[in-house]
């Protein structure tokens, strides 16, 4: 019996299909939530379902939110040297 976390590790090509089984959220598709303002891993949840089933996700979905929203984070701060 394959669990979600086994799931979760399914590729094509290199890219990861799904982010989310549970919740059939790509990856694509959790980095447009966060793009259109999901701040953390409840608010990705909210916005289309991601890592609200069984949280085998979880990390994944974190490691996401940093790694797209932290670009535009830190295009507000200026550059001092
Ligand atoms: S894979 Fe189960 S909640 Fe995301």
């Amino acid at each position: 019996m394959t669990n979600c976390q086994d799931r979760v590790a399914y590729t094509k090509g290199g890219d990861t299909l799904f982010a989310c089984i549970c919740a059939a959220a790509t990856e694509s598709e959790v980095r447009h939530c966060v793009r259109s303002g999901a701040r953390s891993v409840e608010e990705i949840g909210d916005a289309c379902g991601a890592g609200t089933g069984c949280g085998s996700c979880l990390n994944k979905l974190d490691g996401m939110l940093m790694t797209t929203s932290a670009p535009s984070e830190l295009n507000g701060l200026s550059a001092t040297a």
